[in-house]
Order: C-alpha cells, then sequence, then structure tokens
C-alpha cells in the first residue's frame, strides 16, 4: 500500500487507495490557515494584476525590507523564496558530501533534499513522541563532526515547541564544534515570537532560520517563504538562486499579509480554541496527543494497532486525516489532525464516535 508522502491533495489519495470520494470531504491533512487568504488580498485582487507585466524586483522588494523591519535584521539578512520549500532545497545543496543531523519525527523535506543534495544524513529518533523530548547529548555528540543539526520548532508533525535556551544551548555548542542550525519556524506564526531564535542570529554566527508565509496567510498556492541568516550566508544562497525567483503577485501578497495583525490574531484565536476543543474530546476517548504549539497535533488513539483501520474508516468518511506511514518513530500509530474549521471538527468527531461504537 503507497502512502503519499505529504498531506493536501486528496483527490490522488482517494484515487491512489480506490476508496470512491463521497461528496464532501473535510481535509485535515494539511496545515494551511482555514480562513484562507485575509479578506485584504481578496480586495485588492483587482489592483495585483497589472503586477503581472513586469518582472519581479530580484532582491524581493519592498517586502524583504518589511520583513526586516518587523524582525528587526538588516534587509541583507534576508532572503527570500518561491516558498520555505525552494529556500530548504537550496538550503541543502551546501551539504553535499557533508553530514548533516535531523531530528526525526520532523518534516519530510529535510531528508528529501539533504539526499538529493547529496549530504551524508545522521537520523536521531526521539523516542517519546508525546513530549518530544530531545536526546541532548547524543545530538551534541553527533555536532561534533556535522556541518548542520536541522531542527524544525514548532515541529512538524506534533506540534511540539523546542525551549528557546535548549536551542540557544545546541547554538553556542555548535559555534564550538563547527557545526551550522537551521531552525525552520514554518509554523512559529501560530505561537508567541518570544520563542523564535531570530535575534541570536547577530549574536551567533552559525544561526540560520526559516519561515513561510503559506501557512498563516493562507496562501500556499502562491509560495512564499523566506531565510534569516548572517548577510555571508545569505549571499552565498542567493547567488545560486534563479534570477527573479519570486514572482511579483507573491511579493505583493505578501506585503499585504504582513500589515495584517488582526488576521494573524484571529488565526491564532480560532486555531486555539478548536485545538482545545478536539484535545479535550480526543483524551476523553483514550488517546494520546501531542502538545502542539501550531494549527495541528498529532493523537495516537488508545489500541494503536487500529490506526490504520480508523484512517480508513475516516476516508471513507469525507474525513482525510494525515498518516505517520512516513515519519520515522512514528511507525504510521499516530495521525496528525489540522485544526480546519468548526465543521470539520465536529465531522470529525462525530465520525469518530460512530468507530468507537463499532469498536
Ligand atoms: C515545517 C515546514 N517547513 C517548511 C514548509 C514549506 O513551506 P512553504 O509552503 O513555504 O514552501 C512546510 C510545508 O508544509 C513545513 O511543514
Amino acid at each position: 500500500m503507497q502512502f503519499p508522502s505529504h498531506g493536501a491533495n486528496y483527490e490522488a489519495l482517494y484515487q491512489n487507495f480506490g476508496i470512491n470520494m463521497p461528496e464532501q470531504v473535510f481535509d485535515l491533512s494539511e496545515n494551511v490557515n482555514f480562513l484562507g487568504a485575509p479578506n485584504a488580498v481578496k480586495e485588492a485582487w483587482p489592483n495585483l494584476l497589472p503586477k503581472i507585466q513586469a518582472y519581479p524586483h530580484p532582491q524581493a522588494e519592498p517586502l524583504r525590507s518589511l520583513l526586516a523591519q518587523s524582525h528587526q535584521v538588516k534587509p541583507t539578512q534576508i532572503l527570500v523564496g518561491n516558498g520555505a520549500a525552494e529556500l530548504l532545497t537550496f538550503f541543502a545543496q551546501r551539504f553535499a558530501g557533508k553530514r548533516v543531523i535531523l531530528i526525526h519525527p520532523t518534516f519530510s523535506e529535510y531528508k528529501m533534499t539533504l539526499e538529493a543534495a547529496g549530504a551524508d544524513i545522521e537520523e536521531i529518533t526521539i523516542t517519546d513522541i508525546k513530549k518530544y523530548t530531545l536526546p541532548i547529548q547524543q545530538i551534541k555528540d553527533a555536532m561534533n563532526s556535522a556541518a548542520c543539526l536541522y531542527l524544525c520548532n514548532p515541529n512538524n508533525p506534533t506540534g511540539s515547541l523546542i525551549k528557546r535556551d535548549v536551542l540557544e544551548d545546541f547554538i553556542t555548542y555548535g559555534e564550538e564544534v563547527g557545526c551550522e542550525i537551521l531552525v525552520d519556524e514554518a509554523f512559529m506564526d501560530w505561537t508567541d515570537e518570544e520563542h523564535s531564535v531570530i535575534s541570536l542570529i547577530n549574536q551567533y554566527s552559525n544561526v540560520t532560520v526559516m519561515r513561510s508565509m503559506t501557512k498563516m496567510y493562507g496562501i500556499a498556492g502562491v509560495r512564499l517563504g523566506y531565510l534569516i541568516s548572517r548577510v555571508q550566508r545569505v549571499q552565498e544562497l542567493a547567488k545560486k538562486l534563479p534570477h527573479w525567483n519570486v514572482n511579483a503577485l507573491a511579493l505583493a501578497i505578501g506585503e499585504i499579509c504582513l500589515m495584517d495583525q488582526t488576521f494573524r490574531e484571529e488565526s491564532i484565536i480560532k486555531s486555539r480554541e478548536l485545538k482545545e476543543e478536539i484535545e479535550d474530546f480526543l483524551i476523553n476517548r483514550g488517546c494520546e496527543v501531542t502538545k502542539s504549539a501550531a494549527n495541528f497535533l498529532c493523537f495516537q488513539l488508545k489500541e494503536p494497532s487500529k490506526t490504520r483501520d480508523f484512517y480508513f474508516y475516516c476516508l471513507k468518511r469525507g474525513i482525510v486525516l494525515r498518516h505517520t506511514e512516513n515519519y520515522l518513530g512514528m511507525n504510521g500509530q499516530w495521525l496528525r489532525i489540522g485544526m480546519k474549521g468548526s465543521r470539520a471538527v465536529e465531522t470529525f468527531m462525530k465520525v469518530m464516535d460512530e468507530w468507537h461504537e463499532q469498536n
């Protein structure tokens, strides 16, 4: 049975498994904001059309400067990409023939891009999925002979947050032993900026932070992400990226999104409310639930051996969850669920209760 490597694209999922797709499907397998893009983007839409006629700014201005202002770094410390995914691809290419540490379970693109780049990947798997306790000494030992340590904070798929002092400890150690640290903060928008390590970038030379604008601002189809690092590293990477890598529409939309603080705050509140509701529900049904700072969480059934059965039961009833078959350390025995609005969540709860009645 071939499980897809990412969430979303549920039509292909039904086709792949040969399951008739119900008329109504709630896709809880991906993590894009269920509110969609901010209204300000929809209102600006007609004025965006002329943007398609001209080449975009090669250094992604004025978005780059606005991002720099909001994160209190220099514009030259920012590299804007066609989604964080593009930047991950180019970032990985720096490690051809070098060792990079991955902490599993985590976002699958790290391994894919590093493998494609010919990096030597050292994989450390966390055993306590629920708490996502990092084996600090083991990681530090691995750092002695590694060029880079990748960390995802909050982590995809668990949503777990790594404490800032733990991160700073890795960063300081990395400085000592010559190991870079990439912190992927693609989901940091869903929690408090105080957990971000962007402010450490000017203090230490080995830190790069990756950010995505596609999740919070519901613009996954547009593609927009950026990384922040030391100027020299940004310049080195910029030389490798295609000229005009970010299209003019994405730049203009990104600018509108960045200004919309109210949208961001509302999204966080709505997602938190749903998360609390789901957490209570799952715990009441005997599930293990990860403590998530993002707009999704992972849960494990009381009887984990029934996970596949439950996953397919949900699919047949129009509830698409994210399987964890390709997440090292989860062995398919957890499921990830995105906060995709109250109707989706209520339907999920109904389906789960029906399944419990029959099992
Ligand atoms: C942890 C993490 N980093 C990066 C990305 C890529 O984001 P983007 O849509 O900006 O390419 C994703 C997408 O799912 C993700 O989960």
